[in-house]
């Protein structure tokens, strides 16, 4: 079981998924630690609770601060804590850009309606006045524009007769309280995913040229060139033969280089159980701190290295200049 991720909760006032959040990592099993709640708001209820569960909490009143003075200061409180996800939970206040790019792809929210419907604020009064069957609740990345990240959870909760703002809010709540433990737990255990993790390689693989899936001893791999002679040049070994890693193999110039890699950076680089002596370097990509850009670097060079000439003719041109 891999680690638990860390997570800072940032709240304005009651805290009910805050709380949630808590008590879910409270279970045997959980994918996360809440190592901090912070709030704008110093009195906000959810920071009590918070304190008598004994997770360090964080508050500063942002009246008087200017956004920027404000936002700087809620980044360096989270920022101490190391969370590797930040969840807003219930944060009335809009966020600045520069704060947003600081936890890009880290920065989650819950947000009351079934987006892309109803952004921002009265969302059951909204979908009660549409008459709409159904309202619900959204999990997201947050983005600078507002409530209109990346979807990664939802719930739909049905609209009762009768129903009011009030009513179809405690409902909704219940099913917000579901809803984010599990997408944040998901979330935050994708580096360990091997379908995950595939569909990163996959994207990224997809991009070169004359690129097809072919299975290596039934292991996901990629394959250049036409159907008949198409060639391996990256394959992925998902914890083999009692490896600790789900590794990307890929083709190295030689032993030496894969020694020599392997001893600079155990972290990153291992010799791969039998697909080493056939010069496949394994690269672990069950990590939280995989470098994407350079996965993409190694795909392109293995990729290079087994591309018929015809293929990388134009790629040695374009290397002159
Ligand atoms: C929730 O309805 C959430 O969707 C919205 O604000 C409310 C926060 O409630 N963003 P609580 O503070 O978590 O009880």
């Amino acid at each position: 079981m891999a680690e638990r991720a860390r997570v800072a909760v940032v709240i304005s006032g009651e805290g009910s998924n805050m709380a949630a959040l808590l008590y879910a990592s409270r279970l045997p099993d959980a994918a996360f630690d809440i190592v901090l709640v912070a709030s704008n708001n110093p009195q906000a209820p959810g920071l009590a609770l918070a304190e008598a569960e004994g997770v360090p909490t964080w508050s500063q009143s942002h009246k008087g601060l200017s956004r920027e003075a404000f936002d700087d200061a809620l980044h360096a409180a989270l920022a101490a804590a190391q969370p590797d996800a930040v969840a807003l939970a219930g944060y009335m206040r809009l966020l600045t850009p520069a704060f947003v790019q600081r936890w890009r792809g880290r920065l989650l929210n819950i947000h009351p309606s079934l987006l892309p419907n109803y952004r921002g604020l009265d969302t059951y009064a909204r979908a009660l006045e549409a008459g709409d069957t159904h309202a619900g609740c959204t999990v997201h990345l947050v983005t600078e524009e507002v409530d209109a990240g990346e979807i990664l959870g939802q719930v739909a909760v049905a609209i009762r007769p009768g129903d009011t703002p009030d009513t179809l809010a405690a409902r909704v709540r219940l099913a917000e309280h579901q809803l984010y433990p599990a997408t944040l737990a998901t979330y935050v255990s994708r580096h360990h995913d091997a379908g995950w993790i595939e569909r990163q390689v996959d994207a990224l693989a997809a991009a070169l040229p004359e690129v097809s899936r072919k299975t290596s001893h039934g292991s996901p791999g990629w394959a250049v060139g036409t159907e008949k002679s198409a060639k391996l040049f990256a394959i992925i070994a998902d914890r083999h033969h009692g490896e600790e890693a789900i590794g990307l193999l890929v083709k190295a110039s030689g032993a030496d280089e894969m020694t020599g890699l392997i001893e600079a950076r155990p972290d990153t680089y291992y010799w791969p159980k039998y697909y080493g002596a056939s010069g496949w370097l394994g690269f672990k990509l069950n990590r939280p701190d995989t470098d994407w850009d350079e996965v993409g670097e190694w795909l392109q060079r293995s990729w290079r290295a087994v591309a018929p000439p015809r293929l990388t003719k134009l790629m040695r041109a374009a290397d002159q200049f």
